[in-house]
């Protein structure tokens, strides 16, 4: 067996894995990121683009800021239409002057391997078999298979940045973690396409024939979403029939201006908010998809997983400059308070945002439900206080010091 050893082994090579690596590389920490699929993979997948400053601060420490600052479209404020009506949620007023910017996290990915293959810091791609071993020990260690050969890697501490369906979680006992989760009645489907968006900010609107969101990707890429049953399938869906069911949704003025054409992607994500407590057990720490989800109604998916690796970051340098090693037992509280501010942001913008049908929710008709979060988005809607209530989360919450 091959044996590797370095001070923090990472496992996902996603955002959050990428992001720690290279600002714990920044600090002269070891690292070595051992990935299940290529890089090649990581890049296909469509993720949202909606950056905090927190975020966009952190990716600048880490050197990576280049082409985030100069292709990166700062957005102000951005729209909720009701019905067709739209309130307009002016980020730079209500929140004195902080604002978002809007880069795919694609690219970010992008820019982060770059990086990490620039600096030479090594990653172990298409490894099948990660398991985690002895993380209550002085000996934690990874082993996997990679390129037919087994492998084993020594360390000092694991970050599991391994996603939802990652091997991470679910090493932590099945007794010592409690995973909450809410699983919502639809999905959002999808469509990336190389034409003009609709609008210069984004449109999140709410109508009777359910969510629609008009995103962005840069001037000439848009990004659109719709509120589909949790049943649906893509395949029910061809281009003509998207682009048909989004203008019945946006406001008649963006309907209007609506640029068709091909699609590059198309696919059908599920809503979830879902946080497993606590986020560290021994040696491994959970980081962004790992350890909690949150439906992408708030934009806080990735934001939120740059509050972890902001923390761990700033733990592991503790521990390693100043051999703290106790101060590792701040991670999870820190960490999980953001987490559910996130949480409660999301599914409460879910709640606003979406129709819900069918079944009963919250103890009540679905219909009934919907009159409430109506009236109740309404109320935000119509006085600068509410929106600021939305604009302040939406810009993210502050980071928490380390004590
Ligand atoms: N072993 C090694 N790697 C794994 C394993 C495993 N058993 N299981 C999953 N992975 C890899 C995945 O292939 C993926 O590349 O871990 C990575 C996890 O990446 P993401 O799912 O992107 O999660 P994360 O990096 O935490 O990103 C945060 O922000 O906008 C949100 O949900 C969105 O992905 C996004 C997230
Ligand atoms: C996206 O552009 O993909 C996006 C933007 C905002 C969201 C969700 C997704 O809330």
């Amino acid at each position: 067996m091959k044996t590797l050893k370095t001070q923090v082994a990472i496992v996902g090579a996603g955002p959050s894995g990428l992001l720690l690596g290279q600002l714990l590389a920044r600090q002269g920490i070891d690292n070595i990121i051992v990935e299940r699929v290529s890089g090649e993979y990581v890049l296909g997948r469509i993720r949202a683009g909606i950056l905090e400053q927190g975020f966009v601060d952190l990716v600048r420490e880490a050197g990576v800021a280049e082409r985030m600052d100069s292709e990166g479209e700062v957005h102000n404020g951005f729209d909720i239409a009701v019905n067709g009506r739209s309130f307009h949620i002016d980020l730079k007023t209500l929140t004195g002057g902080k604002t978002v910017l809007c880069y795919g996290q694609t690219e970010i990915t992008r820019d982060l391997m770059a990086a990490r293959a620039a600096a030479g810091l090594e990653t172990y791609y298409e490894a099948s078999d990660v398991a985690l071993h002895d993380l209550k020990t002085e000996s934690p260690h990874l082993t996997f298979e990679q390129a037919g050969e087994a492998v084993r890697l020594d360390c000092d501490y694991i970050a599991g940045c391994d996603g939802f369906h990652g091997v991470s979680r679910r090493s932590i006992p099945e007794e010592l973690r409690t995973e909450h989760e809410r699983v919502y009645p639809f999905g959002w489907l999808g469509l990336l396409a190389d034409t003009p968006p609709v609008a210069e900010e984004l449109i999140y609107c709410k109508s009777e024939r359910g969510f629609a969101l008009a995103s962005r990707r840069s001037s000439t890429r848009s990004r659109y979403y719709l509120q589909v049953s949790m049943t649906d399938d893509v395949e029910n869906w061809s281009d003509e029939a998207f682009w048909e069911e989004l203008k019945k949704r946006l406001p008649e003025e963006a309907a209007e201006r609506l640029v068709t054409g091909p699609s590059l992607e198309k696919s059908i994500a599920p809503l979830r908010s879902f946080v497993c407590e606590p986020m560290q057990y021994g040696a491994l720490f959970l980081v962004g998809d790992a350890a909690h989800i949150v439906p992408p109604t708030g934009a806080k998916g990735l934001n939120l997983a740059a509050s972890d690796v902001s923390t761990l970051s700033r733990i592991l340098q503790r521990v390693y400059q100043q051999n703290d090693r106790a101060c590792v037992e701040q991670y999870s509280p820190i960490a999980l308070r953001r987490v559910w501010h996130g949480e409660r942001f999301s599914w409460w913008m879910s709640n606003l945002l979406h129709s819900f049908n069918g079944d009963e929710i919250n103890g009540m008709d679905a219909a009934t439900y919907n009159r409430f979060m109506h009236s109740e988005l309404d109320y935000y809607l119509n006085s600068d206080e509410g929106r600021a209530v939305i604009a302040r989360q939406y810009v993210g919450l502050p980071y928490e010091a380390l004590h």
